[in-house]
């Protein structure tokens, strides 16, 4: 965790907010505009729906423009425009309801996506909810760093519907008049408002206040670590190995002759781009066959047991063909339900995601490019998770040997593009 634990703030909950295990959560969002909230929160939502807890953003702007159309200017947001100050109420009062619908049918955490930047729109929707039988935390979002504002106003801001056409600068003008309405009324989530966590100037401290069990304590690591970053993310699988010749799954091979072709070739690849030569960092399991990729390479790396391959227990070492022979009952359990189908004492998808949830952290908190070589089962989900790929489809993810797969994080999703190098 990136957070200073000096500067952290923790208070125990108190009984009347204290969090029951498997209760719904409502996460409020609070901050002036600009501060990276829509940013964090679909973030956060992939993130919770990778680990298998049905997450969903709900965003007042967007409400907004489906309704009342793009193009509100900053008179819109003025606290003195009592037309739009009804609007405004109205249309975050619609969102709070579609959440609280979703919450009540499939959904576990809601993402309440709006500045929430009073004491009385925040009591209301705590108590709203509180009547629902929904957890609330708040999580606020504080910053005046100009680079940060400048950024996000840029990034997201300036691609919104609400300024499509504009000249930029008027554009940039008009938004940061938008802000200062908005702080004009503004009041920082105080301790008697119950569950919250702060996050100041992007992680640099974290205040967290009534944060209590385990999915709230998960949350804010997370949040902890997340950082706003656009440097490209890399995944290999190994060069081809000698168990990948013989159809053998799991075990320690060596590298077939081309595989060590694709090694070479990878090194090759990665010396021939500036952006990455000096500065890529590249992390791989503690198999043979990823070491060996990772060799011509010629630099430090970082070996990861998170990023070990599926553990096939008992079938380790076998092919598909012997298990379906040998294990009928298996390869048929397999077959139906390959996310959740654990391999007699082995693994499934599913225990894959836990543990690869500690490298997530640490490629969102990290700035520098990354390569990551490794195998079939574990890329497919760090994948998935980059590409918001839904559960049930990660263990059929197309991921071909000897080709690269280069992510590159943006404002709200990732692009893909993919590299195929013998
Ligand atoms: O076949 C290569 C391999 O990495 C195996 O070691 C592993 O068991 C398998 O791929 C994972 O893919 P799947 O989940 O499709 O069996």
């Amino acid at each position: 965790m990136r957070a200073c634990y000096c500067c952290a703030t923790m208070s125990a909950a108190t009984s009347s907010a204290s969090y029951k295990r498997g209760r719904k959560i409502v996460l409020v969002m609070v901050g002036l505009p600009a501060r990276g909230k829509s940013y964090t929160a679909r973030h956060l939502a992939r993130y919770l729906s990778w680990l298998g807890y049905p997450t969903k953003v709900f965003n007042t702007g967007e409400i907004r423009r489906s309704q009342l159309g793009a193009r509100q200017t900053h008179e819109f947001f003025d606290p003195a425009n009592i037309e739009g100050l009804r609007y405004r109420r109205d249309l975050a009062q619609q969102t709070l309801d579609a959440l609280i619908s979703w919450l009540h049918e499939d959904g576990r955490v809601g993402i309440y996506d709006a500045t929430n930047g009073t004491r009385t729109r925040r009591t209301e929707v705590r108590e709203r909810c509180a009547r629902e039988g929904f957890a609330v935390q708040f999580v606020e979002l504080d910053t005046e760093d100009p680079a940060v504002i400048d950024r996000n106003v840029r990034d997201t801001k300036l691609n919104s519907p609400d300024y499509a056409g504009m000249e930029e600068g008027q554009a940039v003008r008009d938004f940061r008049r938008r802000i200062e309405h908005y702080r004009s009324t503004y009041e920082k989530v105080a301790d008697d408002e119950g569950s919250f966590v702060r996050i100041v100037d992007r992680g640099r401290k974290v205040v967290l206040h009534e944060i209590d069990g385990y999915l709230p304590g998960r949350i804010v690591f997370f949040l902890s670590n997340l950082q706003i970053s656009n440097r490209p993310i890399l995944l290999t699988r190994h060069g081809e190995s000698m168990d990948n010749v013989a159809g053998r799954i799991g075990g320690d091979s060596d590298l077939s002759p081309r595989g060590r072709e694709y090694a070479r070739a990878l090194a090759a690849y990665v010396d021939s781009r500036d952006d990455l030569r000096d500065s890529v960092d590249v992390w791989t399991s503690t198999l043979r066959r990823t070491l060996q990729t990772a060799a011509p390479l010629n630099r430090e790396i970082s070996q990861w047991r998170y990023l070990d391959e599926i553990d096939a227990g008992s079938c380790d070492g076998m092919t598909y063909e012997e298990i379906r022979r040998k294990l009928p009952e298996e390869y048929e359990a397999r077959r139906k339900d390959k996310l959740r189908y654990k391999y007699p004492r082995g693994e499934s998808y599913q225990d894959v995601i836990q543990r690869l949830d500690r490298v997530i952290v640490e490629l969102e908190r990290y700035r520098s490019p990354v390569l990551v070589i490794g195998h079939q089962a574990v890329l497919r989900t760090l994948y998935s998770y980059f590409m918001d790929i839904p559960l049930q489809r990660c263990p059929h993810v197309e991921m071909p040997l000897h080709t690269i797969i280069e992510l590159q994080p943006h404002a709200y999703a990732c692009v893909e593009r993919q590299i195929q190098l013998t």
